[in-house]
């Protein structure tokens, strides 16, 4: 993945950085990000949307992971940013994140959320329901601003890698149906709002995606809607946003496209459909998460105990787990890794790689082929850059790991590990007194 190399101490190095050494200096369990990738990828997206000459906003979905030193990256690679709830936001923020460049989701946004949104005058907020509707309504007038808005509907089109299910209604919890009014009901509620300013529609169909039909069926339903309403209404619509879920290669079974192929079709079919319903053509705007970061992140740990389960299996042990990566336990997600100091010996082994907490689902890897392992070892696991940190927990009090981007030889933390102090830093003591 990316710029990773084998060196001649046989060492796995990232971005010019012996992995081993990372190992050394800050620890493990340690997550480690080549920034060149993400910029490739960032720049993939960018300049696809520029040759084709159609008007664009990159958002970087911040869900798959968040922290200061990621937005400062996203805003240093021209991306505008996703973010889904109010903690984002202020991350965001704090990162001197563009404001007008932040657009904001959520399904049950608080008003605190929304006031926020408001007084960062972030660039759009993504309405997904009725009650937002009237607390947005409510808060801009209060406030006399006025916001920019999407109406996210759910176009009855979800995919799922391979396969895509059209249905006429969505069982979603997020977005306006587009396909049994309640879209057309949310558009008459905010179009002649003094404060509300519909730039135009936003739909998801879903994640870890590998085909291009769901994209193109989405867009052509929002199309028509679009035209539908500007028959109707005179409604001019300005932006389509069609989500994220990019598909990324975790392991040999993922067969995803190039990043750059889904967004060529997308702008294909936009563009035919703009054609046919004679509308001017939107600006279109994306989110990927996982295609961002999810490759360049790589998790190291250190191995430990071992136990043979005879005929059966044999167990590896590391200092991290899904404390740090529930992907594995919550999706059955599978991941390929290396021996990092042994990166160059032969994988002759098969080894379930375990992780360290308490519950028997707690397995990074069933059957990983590996470099044979002593405790000490380091182990990478690939792929681990989008909703691992961001998922992580202090399940069984272990503290979050820390976080490291490298680029061109040079490294850095991102995110502190933490601290047994940081774990009990919210505690407090028991103070109710017995009879
Ligand atoms: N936009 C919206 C509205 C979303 O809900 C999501 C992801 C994205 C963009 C970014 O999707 P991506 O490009 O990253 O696929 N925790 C799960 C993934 C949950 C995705 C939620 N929404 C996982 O670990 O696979």
């Amino acid at each position: 993945y990316g710029t990773q190399k084998v060196n001649e101490n046989g060492h796995l190095t990232i971005g010019g950085v012996d992995t081993i050494e990372l190992a050394k200096e800050y620890g493990t369990p340690l997550f480690v990000y080549d920034l060149q990738l993400i910029r490739e990828r960032a720049r993939g997206f960018i300049e696809t949307f520029h040759q084709l000459g159609v008007k664009a906003e990159v958002a970087y979905a911040s869900k798959a992971f968040s922290c200061i030193a990621i937005y400062q990256l996203a805003k240093e690679e021209n991306l505008s940013l996703d973010v889904v709830s109010g903690g984002e936001l202020y991350t965001a923020i704090q990162a001197g994140f563009p404001s007008e460049r932040i657009h904001f989701h959520g399904n049950n946004k608080s008003s605190f959320e929304l006031e926020l949104a408001f007084d960062s005058n972030v660039g759009c907020i993504v309405v997904d329901n009725f009650y937002e509707i009237e607390l947005l309504k409510e808060i801009a007038q209060a406030k006399q601003q006025s916001m920019r808005i999407l109406l996210r509907v759910t176009p009855g089109v979800e995919a799922h890698t391979h396969d895509f299910i059209t249905t006429g209604q969505a069982d979603s919890k997020f977005g306006f149906d587009l396909n049994n009014g309640q879209a057309d009901e949310a558009f008459l509620k905010v179009k002649d709002d003094e404060y509300l300013n519909v730039l135009g529609l936003h739909c998801h169909i879903g994640s870890q995606i590998f085909e291009t039909d769901g994209f193109s069926l989405a867009a052509e339903k929002l199309m028509n809607k679009i035209s539908a309403w500007k028959e109707a209404y005179g409604f001019h619509c300005t932006v389509l946003n069609l989500g994220g879920g990019f598909g990324i290669r975790y392991t040999e079974e993922d067969t995803p496209l190039e990043p750059q192929v889904y967004v060529k079709e997308m702008i294909e079919t936009v563009q035919s459909f703009a054609g046919k319903l004679n509308l001017s053509m939107p600006e279109i705007w994306i989110e990927p998460g996982r295609s961002l970061v999810g490759d360049a992140g790589t998790s190291l740990y250190t191995v430990g105990s071992h136990k043979t389960v005879p005929n059966i299996r044999e167990y590896i042990a590391v200092d991290g787990g899904m404390s740090d990566n529930i992907r594995p336990a919550l999706y059955e997600a599978k991941y390929e890794a290396v021996v990092a100091n042994k990166a160059n010996e032969d994988k002759s082994n098969t080894y379930t790689v375990a992780g360290k907490l308490c519950e028997s689902g707690d397995k990074l890897i069933v059957d990983a082929l590996l470099q044979p392992t002593e405790p000490g070892d380091i182990l990478a696991v690939f792929c681990t850059g989008a909703y691992g940190y961001s998922m992580a927990s202090n399940y069984n009090r272990i503290p979050r790991p820390a976080v490291v981007f490298v680029e061109e030889g040079q490294h850095q933390l991102a995110i502190n590990r933490e601290s047994y102090e940081n774990i009990i830093q919210n505690d407090l003591a028991l103070s109710l007194k017995r009879g």
